[in-house]
């Protein structure tokens, strides 16, 4: 599912601004997402950011950590990613990149709605190895989850106009998967103020598993 989602941003990209990630007609919550990873992260903190896109969460919070390394797929993107010294951005396919460095936060921020429940048991896999096994490395994971069951959407998108594929797992389901793969989940967050859920079956929350 995640080929023909990245299907979706490869065309996005083609006409990129900024903003151009942001799909929901001009809303923006960044700001509260820089927030809340901040609340885990310290001067010292080393994050590894999914998915990172033009960096509207990144380039919040750069300043206030030792280093953030950045994955996405599109250089269009990326390329609106503050140029700093504390910044590192790999143009890779997530399923792709690999690393020595070990992490004390993986960020992934609207993207885990871009696979499926088999691509995200492989992501979560995979990106548990680069966090710090001491100390308690932290995966936090934000985007639309299912409220009573998993939503899949595939096809043409009005909004979009464009063919769109997400799969807002249900809630649970998201936990139980992080937990069987060893992590605590220390927190579900109501991440955003209520406008912003605008459909009845799913709903912003983010995820805080830390490594047991
Ligand atoms: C909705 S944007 C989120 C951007 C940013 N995290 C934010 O919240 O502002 C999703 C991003 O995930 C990237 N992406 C999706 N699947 C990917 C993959 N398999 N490999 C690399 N990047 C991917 C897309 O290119 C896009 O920039």
């Amino acid at each position: 599912m995640n080929e023909k989602a990245l299907e979706f941003f490869g065309a996005l990209s083609k006409e990129a601004r900024e903003d151009s990630v942001k799909l929901a007609n001009n809303t923006d919550f960044s700001e509260l997402d820089a927030k809340f990873i901040l609340k885990y992260a310290n001067e010292k903190s080393h994050i590894l950011d999914l998915g990172s896109g033009s960096g509207l969460i990144v380039n919040k919070i750069y300043p206030y950590v030792e280093k953030i390394v950045c994955v996405d797929f599109y250089q269009e993107f990326t390329k609106f990613i503050a140029k700093n010294e504390k910044i590192t951005i790999i143009n890779e396919d997530l399923f792709s990149f690999n690393t020595q460095e070990k992490f004390d936060i993986v960020s992934a921020f609207g993207v885990m709605h871009y696979v499926n429940e088999q691509e995200a048991q492989e992501l979560y896999q995979k990106y548990q190895q680069f966090l710090k096994p001491q100390g308690g490395g932290l995966f936090i994971i934000k985007n639309q989850f299912g409220i009573k069951e998993t939503i899949n959407v595939s096809g043409y998108s009005q909004e979009q106009k464009r063919e769109y594929y997400s799969q807002y797992r249900y809630i649970e389901r998201e936990k139980q998967i992080l937990k069987d793969l060893g992590f605590e989940i220390i927190e579900v967050c109501d991440i955003y103020p209520k406008e912003a859920n605008r459909w009845e079956n799913t709903h912003f929350w983010a995820i805080v598993g830390k490594l047991a």
